[in-house]
Formats: structure tokens, C-alpha cells, sequence
């Protein structure tokens, strides 16, 4: 049996992650030290980087009182960063929960507010360009309206509203569809419909197997479904997910996970075919992989 060198490796560059977050971290680092406040039971520091800013999340294992929200208010404006407290499930926000983001599209700019805590995909220039791919595949077919499962906060939904008479997207997170609502508005969409059920329970609403609040004034019966666009989670669909899926004409399949694509692509290809596959390198240095499949039914 071969041990592991168990002593500390220090990392002072990362060169995966984005530069503005590379040249924050030694800042920030010097900047907690000099502070018994700030650096006392702090265990973790995650970045959220957008084009107006970086936002960070501070995660300690002690209480945040007003000696530590004075010391991270003069910290955010020392830096001129967004910093969010977290501490056994109370959250503390100081000046923003989120930062705003522009995302070029084809030839035209989304804004996007990134909530902290919530889903947002890490690489802008790779994501442009998957949603670019998306855009073109939906040129070679005949487009109604737009169901989309996992839609986080509107990263695919708002640049292919304009492809769509009306959307229906949901997602499960509640901080991820009031993101989404924030981005409808300030982007001027007004065709789509956020909805926070999960995958599950949107099939349950749409078989007409149960009645959510959360649909209230929503006519589903209304929508003529042309596409289903899913964007998972690293797990894949589950089967039920999977079997709602297959009852799509044309489906768009987004996944961050090659292997449990290949797992529902085979389910999937009882009713449809491949019409066009792409890999991005979103995960670059990696061995990672963001793959785009577009099925459509046999
Ligand atoms: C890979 S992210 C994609 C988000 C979005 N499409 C984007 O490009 O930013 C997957 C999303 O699925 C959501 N999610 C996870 N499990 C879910 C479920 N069972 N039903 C609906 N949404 C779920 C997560 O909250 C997350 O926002």
C-alpha cells in the first residue's frame, strides 16, 4: 500500500479559473489575514465572477455579528467586490446577493443577473457560442412554442425566445427562477413563462396528475409544443423524465456529462434520432465535457 503526502500544497495561481478571480484571491487572501474578524473560523471561499464584477461567498463555522459585517463592508469597498456571509444556514448579504453579466449572442448582448448560490454556467465565451449552436439547429425546423426543463436563470431560455411563439421553462430552484424573472424584464422578453417545479412535477402538471399553486393563471393547455429543450445536471434524467421527453417531436439535449447522456440517448433512441450532435470545451484543462444533441423523432 502506498501512502499520501498529507502535508498542505500550497496553490497561489489557478490558471482554470477566470482572471479576474486569479488576481482577486492573493488580495483577498492578505486582506483576511490582517483581520482576526474576517479570517477566524472561516473555512471556505467560492468567486462568482461576471463582467460587472466578482461577487464571494465567505463560509464560516462561527456566528456573523456586527463586528464581522462592518469588517466585510470595509473589505467589499477596499476590493470593490460583492461579499456574501454564510454561517450554519442564515445567509448575510451586504450590498447584493448577485452580479450582472452580458453575454453576447449571434448579434445581440443579454443581460443576466447571477444569484449567488444558484446555478450559472462558468465559461461566457463557450456558453455564447453553445447557445449560438442551439440558435442555428432551430433554423432547420418548424418552431411553435418552447418547452424547457432545467432552465436555471434564462441562460438558454431568453436568446431562443425570439425563435418561439411562447415558452414554458422551469427549474427547481427558487433563487434560479426569480433570477430568471429579474433577466425576462430587464432583457424584454415577454414571451416566456418561469415556472419553479421541478422535472418531475411539471410532467405530474401536464398529465394533469396534480394541481400546483405554482401554475395558477398559467394554461398549459394552451401551449402547442414543437421542441423540448433539457440542460440536466451532471445525474442525467431520471426515467420518468426521460420517457416525458421521448413524447417530443424534436428534442434539444444539453449535458455537462458525456457518460449519463449516452445512458438517456440510448433510452431516447427507441423514438428518435440524432440530427446533429457538438462538443464544447466549456471545462477547459479538464476532463470534462458540455455535449449538444438534437433528437427528432423517428
Ligand atoms: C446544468 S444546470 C443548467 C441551467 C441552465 N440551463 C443554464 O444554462 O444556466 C441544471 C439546472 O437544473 C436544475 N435542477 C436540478 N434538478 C432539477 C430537477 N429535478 N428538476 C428541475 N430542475 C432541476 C438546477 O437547479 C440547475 O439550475
Amino acid at each position: 500500500m502506498y501512502g499520501f503526502d498529507k502535508r498542505p500544497v500550497l496553490i497561489d495561481k489557478c490558471s482554470k479559473a477566470d482572471e479576474a478571480i486569479n488576481s482577486l484571491m492573493p488580495q483577498l487572501l492578505k486582506e483576511i489575514k490582517k483581520s482576526d474578524v474576517l479570517k477566524k473560523a472561516l473555512f471556505g471561499a467560492e468567486f462568482l465572477s461576471a463582467t460587472e464584477g466578482v461577487l464571494v461567498t465567505l463560509t464560516y463555522h462561527k456566528k456573523l455579528d456586527d463586528s464581522w459585517e462592518k469588517e466585510a463592508k470595509a473589505l467589499e469597498e477596499k476590493l470593490n467586490i460583492f461579499l456574501v456571509g454564510r454561517s450554519r444556514g442564515i445567509k448575510k448579504v451586504l450590498s447584493s446577493d448577485g452580479v450582472w453579466d452580458s453575454l453576447h449572442v449571434k448579434n445581440r448582448v443579454y443581460k443576466y443577473y447571477l444569484q449567488e448560490g444558484a446555478f450559472s454556467q462558468p465559461n461566457r465565451s463557450v456558453n455564447s457560442q453553445m447557445i449560438g449552436w442551439v440558435l442555428e439547429q432551430l433554423l432547420k425546423s418548424d418552431c411553435k412554442d418552447l418547452l424547457e426543463l432545467y432552465c436555471g436563470h434564462g441562460n438558454f431560455t431568453l436568446p431562443l425566445s425570439g425563435s418561439f411563439e411562447k415558452v414554458l421553462a422551469t427549474e427547481i430552484s427558487k433563487a434560479s427562477i426569480s433570477a430568471a424573472l429579474k433577466n425576462c424584464e430587464v432583457n424584454k422578453v415577454n414571451n416566456i413563462t418561469f415556472v419553479r417545479l421541478s422535472a418531475q412535477e411539471l410532467t405530474e402538471a401536464l398529465d394533469k396528475k396534480r394541481v400546483f399553486r405554482r401554475l395558477e393563471g398559467v394554461d398549459l393547455d394552451g401551449f402547442n409544443f414543437s421542441h423540448l429543450l433539457v440542460d440536466p445536471p451532471r445525474a442525467g434524467m431520471d426515467e420518468k423524465s426521460c420517457a416525458f421527453a421521448s413524447r417530443f417531436k424534436n428534442i434539444i439535449y444539453i449535458s455537462c456529462n458525456p457518460k449519463t447522456l449516452l445512458r438517456d440517448i440510448e433510452k431516447l433512441s427507441k423514438t428518435h434520432k440524432i440530427v446533429a450532435n457538438a462538443l464544447f470545451d466549456q471545462f477547459p484543462y479538464t476532463n470534462h465535457l458540455e455535449c449538444g444533441v438534437l433528437l427528432s423523432s423517428l
